[in-house]
């Protein structure tokens, strides 16, 4: 079996994906600095799709009005950060339904108990969280989801790793099982230090929607003078040496990671630069680069949420070009498995 049918075109580059998912009214600085900013990077060298992962965000129980709002403001926050929907198929999940029929590929190729030990699913059941069968077979969809493109590299922050290697594991079970060829292995694309931001109050937790408190976070979309009094009273320690350390000094680390990733200076630049300065001058400066990177970000975000016809236009045009790869994939994966072909 050919993996590229006589009809689709000829990959121009290996192909990358990644999804976030529509679960808050403004990413954050997390999201922003652990993928966002690859994706811009990636999209002149490799054949992008990206997507609001809205199927995965119903795993959560969320208002119908609220999800919908959501899904188009995480679009246009990728549109603001910087992903160009000419170069790259910027799309919702949703809209692509070769995604949910992938993914019930995955659950039959899956072990009860390998998901069963997905830490994700045991975090969140753990901290009392109410699951739903969507949330056990999550990273299953999120295989789907890769495997779908030939994705060459999944850009994702270091929380994606277990998920990254049931992909991967999935992969290689489908190709053994049904024939070499059916499905690329991706590889996960995770850059050291910037994939996991920190909470500002808590710097040995990753910042998060649902971390230690709302002053640990910066959303996106937050007032500049909020996100700056936020990183003024970011945890520190009792030293006052500026320097890169996350076992010992994990709060100057993060802040060091965050100006280094937005202003294009290496780590060890600004440990030269902020030698003998202490850390009210690193954090104010740090509030100056962020404010810096998200007042043209909030200015785009205003620009592209008074026109939402425009931004439905660009994600129908989006899944219309995802689409024809994920027919192509369904195709072979249908043919692999023995799925009889409907007739015409
Ligand atoms: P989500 O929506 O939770 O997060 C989106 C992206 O942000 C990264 N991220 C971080 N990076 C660095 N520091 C942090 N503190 C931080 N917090 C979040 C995440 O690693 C992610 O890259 N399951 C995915 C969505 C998804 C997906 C996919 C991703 C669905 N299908 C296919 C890639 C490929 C998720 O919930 O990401």
């Amino acid at each position: 079996m050919a993996r590229m049918s006589a009809t689709e075109t000829p990959q121009a580059a290996p192909r990358i994906l990644s999804g976030m998912q529509p679960t808050s009214d403004s990413l954050h600085l997390g999201n922003y600095l652990g993928a966002l900013v690859n994706w811009v990077k990636l999209q002149d060298e490799f054949d992008a799709y990206y997507f609001v992962a809205d199927l995965h965000a119903l795993t959560v129980p969320t208002d119908p009005a609220v999800l919908r709002d959501r899904t188009r403001k995480t679009a246009a926050q990728f549109i603001a950060g910087g992903v160009d929907p000419e170069r790259s198929a910027l799309f919702c999940q949703s809209h692509v339904t070769e995604h949910a029929e992938l993914g019930w590929v995955m659950n039959c190729l899956t072990g009860f108990g390998e998901a069963s030990r997905m830490t994700q699913f045991k975090d969140k059941t753990a901290k009392g969280q109410n699951a739903n069968v969507g949330l056990f077979t999550y990273p299953m969809l999120m295989a789907a989801d890769i495997l779908m493109y030939d994705a060459a590299y999944v850009p994702v922050g270091e929380d994606q790793r277990q998920h990254l290697e049931i992909t991967r594991d999935l992969a290689e079970r489908f190709n053994t099982r049904f024939g070499e060829g059916g499905l690329v292995v991706p590889e996960p694309y995770i850059v050291k230090g910037s994939a996991k931001i920190q909470d500002l109050q808590d710097p040995t937790s990753k910042m998060s929607k649902t971390g230690s408190s709302p002053k640990g976070l910066i959303d996106l979309m937050q007032d500049p003078a909020k996100i700056a009094k936020n990183i003024r009273s970011a945890v520190t320690d009792t030293e006052a040496e500026v320097r890169y350390d996350v076992e010992n000094k994990p709060g100057v680390s993060n802040l060091l990671v965050i100006h280094s990733v937005l202003s294009g200076t290496r780590i060890e630049e600004l440990e030269r630069a902020f030698a003998g300065r202490g850390y009210g001058d690193l954090k104010k400066e740090v509030a100056d680069v962020v404010v810096d990177a998200l007042t043209p970000f909030q200015k785009r975000m205003a620009e592209l949420l008074d026109d939402p016809a425009e931004l439905d236009r660009i994600l129908a045009s989006g899944a219309d070009r995802a689409r024809v790869v994920a027919q192509a994939t369904m195709a072979r994966v249908r043919d692999l498995v023995g799925l009889v072909p409907a007739a015409r």
